[in-house]
């Protein structure tokens, strides 16, 4: 089994280490556009030895932000402040990936510092979309316009459309956001999704959402370059979506051409039970790689060398994503080499090199 600083191959991407960064919303950007704030943020990480730098959920179109300050996909104006981002994290020797993601029924709120409640139409908010007009809850109560068919397929042209304008501005992995109660997963879970029609009600209708996203986006991205979705594996609530679900849209997703599969849990509803603690989603990472025969990206409470390189000696990922403890230590994918024997795995910048 390989271990934690072992490269990892994807299709034609070779990540030179199994560490990424989890895609992390900066709620920084104006109309969608990246600016030095976001080179600094993911340029920082690639310098510290991460193998892959995945962008924050970018917003394929306006509607999909879950905030004003999200950044976007829908424009071509877009494109070359990620690309410069792109150049500098390659030139690095990382990979840069982007998660494309609609926010639906979580659309539409306030960033965090200013308490994350839904914006109302007429306090720079705008109306959202789902699969179905029933709330998220909480603060978060907007009703949203229940998507018709046709304008499912308006979305899902957006994805394409991003998809494309991502492989422009230089990303080499790509990942479809289908977690955390947002567009994608609101189809997935009976808890927001109540449609009567061919999108809702059993598990293939369901699924349809997804399904037909990751085949229209196949046909844009290239068969060479990873191709992959996180998911929420269980809502962690009563009639909610559930590992086992999980387990079979893998294999579903596995067919229509994705290459990994990360795996998140929660989000779905406000009162969920969540266990929070270390390692509480690597169960769901080891079950999907075994049983639907797929890579897998572990995440969540991931913050030290020895755990981290456990998950993938023990073969229950091929790569393991930190969130938080990269906020606190850019530099973690160094001293998590130095301090698992492997210093040299992690090469400093040249001009860093007397401290290293
Ligand atoms: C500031 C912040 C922003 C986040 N934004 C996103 C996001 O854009 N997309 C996503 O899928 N998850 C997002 N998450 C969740 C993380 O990617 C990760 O799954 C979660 O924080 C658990 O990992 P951790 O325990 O290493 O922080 C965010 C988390 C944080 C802390």
């Amino acid at each position: 089994m390989p271990h934690l600083f072992d490269p990892f191959t994807l299709k034609s991407i070779t990540l030179r280490n199994r560490v990424g960064v989890s895609p992390m919303c900066q709620y920084s950007s104006d109309d969608g556009v990246a600016n030095d704030w976001h080179l600094v943020h993911l340029g920082s990480r690639a310098l510290g030895g991460a193998g892959l730098v995945i962008a924050e959920a970018t917003a394929v179109a306006p509607e999909g932000r879950i905030t004003p300050g999200d950044a976007g996909i829908w424009a071509d104006k877009h494109v070359e402040p990620l690309a410069r981002i792109n150049r500098f994290i390659k030139e690095h020797g990382a990979v840069a990936g982007i998660q494309i993601a609609h926010a639906g029924r979580k659309a539409s709120a306030a960033v965090p510092w200013a308490g994350g409640a839904h914006l109302a139409n007429d306090a720079g908010g705008w109306t959202t979309v789902a699969p179905s007009a029933v709330p998220f809850g909480g603060d978060q109560n907007k009703v949203p316009h229940a998507l018709s068919v046709d304008e499912i397929k308006g979305v899902q042209a957006n994805f394409v459309a991003a998809a494309k304008r991502s492989l422009a501005a230089g990303y080499e992995w790509l990942e479809l956001h289908s977690a955390h109660g947002y567009l994608s997963h609101e189809f997935l879970s009976p808890l927001s999704n109540q449609r009567t029609d061919s999108y809702g009600g059993s598990f293939d209708n369901r699924i349809r959402f997804i399904l037909e996203t990751t085949r229209a986006v196949r046909k844009v991205w290239p068969e060479n370059l990873p191709f992959t979705v996180r998911i929420s594996c269980t809502d962690w609530a009563e009639g909610g979506w559930d590992i086992d679900q999980s387990v079979e849209l893998a294999r579903r997703l596995k067919t229509e051409g994705i290459d990994l599969v990360d795996c998140s849990s929660g989000g779905a509803v406000p009162h969920a039970k969540i266990p929070v603690g270390p390692d509480f989603q690597v169960p769901f990472a080891e079950r999907i790689r075994r049983e639907a025969d797929i890579a897998t990206a572990a995440v969540g409470m991931i913050t030290e060398p020895k755990q981290a390189d456990a998950i993938i000696r023990s073969g229950q990922a091929d790569l393991v994503l930190l969130a938080r403890e990269e906020l606190r230590d850019p530099y973690w994918p160094a001293h998590a080499a130095k301090a698992l024997g492997h210093a040299a795995a992690v090469q400093p910048p040249k001009q860093y090199a007397r401290a290293w």
